[in-house]
């Protein structure tokens, strides 16, 4: 069906919204990424940093992306080029909505390749998939890594259900299936929570995530944990841009985006709790990187009882997670080339999946066979990570905040937000001096080397 191009679809309401922004919030960075980098960078340290960060960097910017995005009525570049437009800026700044959505796309490309190991996960669960020692779980997941035809195989998948949802449309796409996920995945989680109180360390847990140790606190750290707080609220990489781009002129940007904050928040801390609850019931080691979850918690799994149903459940957990995210990683290039290539909806998914499943091919081989070819030390899978969290992120956060805080120019900011008085005050000086300074000297530390 084609739409004119005046036409901007609106989610159905304020809820919406938040579902489907709090669906590309949660994502595979709450859940198997946030245990990993706590786990190898002080726990409680980087917990509580992240946290700090949220609320003082990530909230704030938050609010002003979803600004930017209803203000602009358009994908990420059309946004900005129009409120740069409005407010009589430089064109210039339509190259933070580029950022943004190739930015996306390169997340995606080994987005997918992740969601494809939770997929084989999911497959080994419901096959009745049982590993009896650490060492047989980790042998398991070396094995996934080493066969890059197996990973290819669930990366298709999951790129054809990502793209799947976003042919269909604003509506009858990514709100449908967010409405069906989300709701589902907070339900599973608060199961496996209470699952892992019950059949867990939850002390243990509480202890590593809570209990702050000041000695942990090192610039690496904050470094990590700002990148993080960034990557797990979809910050600067257009997508938040993008569906405020749909939200009606009535609902609050404020409230919403605090709801999104606080959800997106509790849902990774939750997610944390089980985890690490169900880690240190097997005496194992959080510290052991980007395949943490699938070694530690098959292991669990297996051993404890119900743990084949809650493996099942869990998977499936992540997978909704991880779906409702990716789907917000297309949909920005997608209404841009909808928007201003006018090329249809369904055409202009499955090209734009069709490009990012090539690039996510080279992502399988970079942990096998093409392990050996590295720029800067890393492999494509850790160089792609690296650009887009803690170089195009930051950046392009930094940018905004600029253009919000200093180029927009108070009153338009103001018309739009419709804070009460003091709120809106404090939003935009932190948005001009704080959330800036805070990300340039971060930014200055990744250049530095710091990590
Ligand atoms: N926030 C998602 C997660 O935590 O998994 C990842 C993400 C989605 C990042 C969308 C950026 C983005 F634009």
């Amino acid at each position: 069906m084609s739409q004119p191009a005046s036409f901007r679809s609106t989610w159905t309401n304020r809820w919406a919204f938040i579902l489907v922004t709090i669906g590309s919030a949660v994502g595979l960075g709450n859940i198997w990424k946030f245990p990993y980098m706590a786990g190898s960078q002080g726990g409680s340290a980087f917990v509580l940093v992240y946290l700090v960060c949220v609320l003082l960097i990530g909230l704030p910017l938050l609010m002003a992306e979803i600004m930017i995005g209803r203000r602009g009525r358009g994908n990420p570049v059309s946004a900005m080029l129009n409120v740069a437009g409005e407010t009589r800026s430089s064109s210039w700044w339509g190259l933070v909505g580029w950022v943004g959505v190739v930015g996306a796309l390169l997340i995606l490309s080994f987005y997918s390749v992740v969601a494809g190991w939770i997929l084989d996960y999911l497959f080994k669960a419901l096959t009745g998939f049982r590993v009896e020692t650490a060492a047989a779980a980790g042998a398991s997941f070396k094995a996934l890594l080493g066969n890059p035809g197996q990973m290819m195989v669930w990366h298709s998948l999951f790129m054809i259900l990502t793209v799947g949802v976003v042919a269909r449309g604003v509506i009858a796409g990514i709100e449908k299936a967010n409405r069906v996920m989300m709701p589902a995945l907070f339900l599973i989680l608060v199961l496996l929570t209470l699952w892992g109180g019950v059949a867990g360390d939850m002390p243990a847990a509480w202890h590593f995530m809570f209990e702050f140790k000041p000695a942990d606190l090192t610039p690496g750290v904050v470094l990590a944990a700002v990148g993080h707080a960034f990557f797990s609220l979809s910050l600067g990489m257009g997508a938040i841009m993008a569906y405020g781009s749909y939200l009606d002129q009535d609902s609050s940007i404020g409230a919403t985006s605090l709801w999104v904050a606080l959800a997106g928040t509790l849902v990774g801390l939750l997610a944390g709790l089980a985890i690490f609850s169900l880690t240190f019931a097997q005496g194992l080691e959080p510290a052991s990187g980007p395949g943490l979850i699938l070694q530690t918690l098959p292991l669990a799994f297996s051993s404890m009882p119900g743990g084949q149903i809650f493996a099942v459940f869990f998977f499936i957990l992540i997978l909704f997670a991880a779906w409702t995210s990716a789907i917000s990683l297309v949909e920005p290039f997608v209404a841009w080339l909808t928007e201003c290539l006018g090329i249809r909806r369904g055409p202009a998914a499955w090209g734009t999946g069709l490009a990012v499943w090539f690039l996510g091919l080279g992502v399988c081989l970079s942990f096998n066979n093409w392990s050996a070819y590295t720029l800067f030390g890393l492999n494509l899978f850790e160089f792609l990570d690296f650009l887009t969290s803690r170089i195009m992120m930051p950046l392009s956060g930094l940018a905004i905040a600029l253009f919000v805080g200093w180029a927009m120019g108070r009153d338009p900011v103001r018309d739009e937000m419709r804070l009460p008085d003091g709120a809106f005050s404090a939003w935009y000086r932190v948005l001009r001096y704080l959330a800036p300074l805070g990300i340039l000297l971060v930014f200055l530390h990744v250049l530095g080397g710091i990590s």
